[in-house]
């Protein structure tokens, strides 16, 4: 069942995460559904810009659609990831996503609100959810490329005036992390101290996080001894910093990259380990195995792992 972020933010609010996981495939349609109901959980789907290219728009709703009839426990929000405002509004006219995020944060704040509040518009007016970012994450967003040096934190004080005159739903914020599998030098952590001021300023609108994957050690290590050239320094966020940042008010978990690595790890060791094979059934089973058990793992993480029955009572 398609439900919006809003549903599912009222019920995990301050207490649990929802993971938002990107798709492009229908292997990991098909794992993503079965990892959720494994663990019993709500779900976030996104789909970036990059995914409705890759697969096109309509293979992917078709996907979506066609799983949420195999799967009539299941209770999820279909978003867009990181949408420009044209995108944005393909979507909610599309009347198949129930949230959308617009991004841009890499505009002055006076034009993010501006875009922003646009979309918020016309989004509501279909019941339709939208979150916005403030802040730069550093790293590679979509075709942004924001240089490391200047990524900055989410100022909470700008927080406060970006939610009141936009009226989005949720709000992305630069807490530390990055997008990819490359994004502490340094010191590894969540900022709790901004995540903290901002929630003190903006009670009840739900913090999203992108660039919350944790890009295991021994993930990078498989990789690489299966003729992967993946950099052995490669570092995301630690899996036990999901939960004290959900209390804080961290609702939405965004989880790509790690995803990416469980297809790159199955695929590398099944080809090194049965160079014979062809058949991309074999690996593909393989994946969606693998899959289903990393999403569930990561549900566990954020604390969504069997929350499904409570967000049903609350619909
Ligand atoms: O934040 C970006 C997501 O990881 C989506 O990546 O644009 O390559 O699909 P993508
Ligand atoms: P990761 O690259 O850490 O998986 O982040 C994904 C993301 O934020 C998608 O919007
Ligand atoms: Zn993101």
């Amino acid at each position: 069942m398609i439900v919006t972020t809003k549903q599912l933010y009222n019920v995990a609010y301050g207490k649990f995460a929802v993971g938002a996981y990107n798709v492009n495939n229908m292997e990991q349609i098909l794992g993503l559904f079965r990892g959720n109901m494994q663990s019993r959980s709500p779900f976030i789907i996104q789909i970036s810009k990059g995914a409705r290219k890759y697969a096109d728009k309509r293979m992917l709703e078709a996907l979506i659609r066609t799983a949420d009839q195999m799967f009539p426990e299941a209770i999820f929000a279909v978003h867009l990831d990181h949408g420009d405002e044209a995108t944005c509004y393909d979507c909610i006219d599309s009347r198949f996503y129930s949230s959308v995020m617009i991004d841009a944060s890499h505009e002055p704040f006076e034009e993010n609100v501006a875009i922003t509040k646009r979309v918020v518009d016309r989004a509501h007016a279909k019941g339709i959810s939208v979150e916005a970012e403030l802040g730069m994450l550093g790293g590679v967003e979509e075709d942004i490329k924001v240089d490391e040096k200047h990524a900055c934190l989410t100022n909470p004080e700008e927080a406060v005036e970006f939610v009141s005159q936009t009226g989005c739903d949720s709000l992305a914020a630069a807490i530390g992390t990055s997008h990819g599998a490359y994004k502490f030098k340094g010191r590894q952590g969540l900022h709790f101290d901004v995540i903290a001021e901002i929630q003190k300023r903006i009670p009840g609108t739900p913090i999203v996080m992108h660039g919350s994957s944790s890009v295991p050690k021994e993930e990078v290590e498989r990789i690489n001894a299966a003729a992967g050239k993946l950099d052995p320094s490669a570092r995301g966020v630690d899996e036990n910093e999901y939960l004290p940042a959900a209390r804080l008010g961290v609702t939405k978990v965004n989880i790509d990259t790690d995803g990416r690595l469980v297809w790159t790890r199955v695929h590398r060791e099944f080809f090194r380990d049965h160079p014979e094979q062809f058949d991309f059934r074999a690996p593909g089973k393989v994946f969606v195995e693998e899959y289903a058990n990393f999403i569930a793992h990561k549900n566990e993480k954020l604390g969504s792992a069997n929350q499904l029955e409570a967000v049903r009572a609350s619909l």
